[in-house]
């Protein structure tokens, strides 16, 4: 059996938020947490030190790109992923299910496993579900997710059983796996929710994946161009299936107010390339909305970029600088912005806690929502 790896430390009265912990092999992640993504063993455009001194216990890593480069081999040679990029947090690493989907060409899926296209070189390779754990394992994750199968909005029902049916014979593959290695698999395997935007097939997958033997419990094929009403509704509906005792993920969230929403339904980690991706091309997060930072309001603006955030940015520079920076495509501009982005989500999660900690979550969202969106 699967250990527990979840405390519940306090619960909002008035929602589902929810405050806890999850201990994890390279130390305790306080919830609820958002988790920076690292794609290729690297948080794009910012110091592996800066995530730590923000206060980031774990960040993510993805199977598909580490298994193309650098390869197996070579992380095997270094120990894993933490001893290579000497990042001494926790790793999570999303199995490839979504990127096989999202960036390869040419995919086939059968029973037995998804054949596909490097993006990078063209060259073909299979992924079994036994696969994906291996190779986790061999990352040395501190989370491990299975390998699944996400489907886009707007396909037919067939369609979408038919996802979760294969899904569901691969997550129970992937126990076996996990459970063949033993000791030498040091990670949480952590089962995905699918099944579209069809509420019987959510209910049906949530509370199957629920029963069975996962530490953990994710909830994926959101935020796959759907609206934000979409989102909420298949949200809520799928959460209230998905047993308290476990943490719980919603997977490629990471914008304030979808942050606000996943909390507020009792979910306890959530990842996103939305704040960095954003921030390389000037994209800032204030609690007065997005700005951007290309635009020319900025250029003699004297303020830093949000009242009171501690990020080197705000300490020193004002957003005319910035403004400058990103004008003329320098790397230290998406630096700043890359550092600010994640300071801000960091010290918004330190907010939600507070407030859930105070008994006033509910108060606090509907403040925060009004004055992101109120001025935008
Ligand atoms: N990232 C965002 N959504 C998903 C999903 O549905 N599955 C996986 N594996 N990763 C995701
Ligand atoms: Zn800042």
């Amino acid at each position: 059996m699967a250990k527990n790896i979840y405390t519940k430390v306090l619960q909002d009265t008035q929602t589902k938020a929810r405050l806890g912990y999850i201990d994890l092999p390279h130390g305790r992640v306080e919830t609820p947490a958002f988790m920076p993504v690292g794609t290729n063993g690297t948080v794009k455009g910012i110091y592996h030190d800066k995530v730590d001194e923000i206060g980031y216990k774990i960040i993510l890593g993805n199977t598909y790109h580490l298994y193309l480069r650098p390869g197996t081999e070579v992380l095997e040679k270094f120990g894993g992923l933490h001893k290579f990029s000497n990042w001494n947090h926790n790793i999570l690493t999303d199995s490839g299910g979504f990127q096989v989907f999202s960036l390869s060409g040419l995919r086939k899926i059968k029973d037995s496993g998804v054949t596909f296209q490097s993006h990078i070189d063209g060259s073909k390779h299979v992924f079994t579900p036994e696969k994906v754990v291996d190779i986790q394992g061999i990352i040395g994750s501190d989370i491990a997710m299975v390998l699944d199968v996400c489907t886009p909005p707007g396909i037919e029902y067939r369609n979408a059983k038919e996802a979760w049916r294969v899904t569901k014979a691969w997550a129970e593959r992937s126990i076996e796996e996990r459970n063949r290695l033993g000791e030498s698999f040091r990670g949480n395997l952590f089962g995905i929710v699918q099944g579209n935007f069809y509420q019987d097939l959510r209910k049906e997958s949530a509370l199957t994946l629920s029963e069975m033997d996962f530490p953990g419990i994710a909830i994926g094929g959101l935020s796959v161009g759907e609206s934000k009403e979409q989102f909420n509704d298949f949200l809520s509906y799928t959460a209230q299936y998905i047993t308290e005792e476990k943490p719980r993920y919603v997977m490629g969230i990471g914008s304030p107010d979808y942050i606000l929403s996943c909390v507020e339904n009792g979910i306890d980690l959530f990842d996103c390339v939305l704040a960095t991706r954003m921030a390389r091309n000037g994209g800032i997060f204030t609690d007065d909305g997005v700005i951007t930072m290309k635009k020319a309001v900025h250029k003699f603006d004297e303020r830093p970029l949000q009242e009171g955030c501690t990020c080197t940015c705000c300490q020193k520079y004002s957003r005319a600088y910035l403004h400058h920076l990103i004008k003329c495509n320098e790397m230290y501009g998406g630096m700043l912005a890359t550092e600010h982005n994640l300071t801000y989500l960091y010290n918004f999660l330190e907010r939600i806690k507070q407030s859930i900690r105070e008994g006033r979550f509910a108060e606090f969202k509907k403040e925060y929502m009004a004055r992101f969106y109120g001025t935008k």
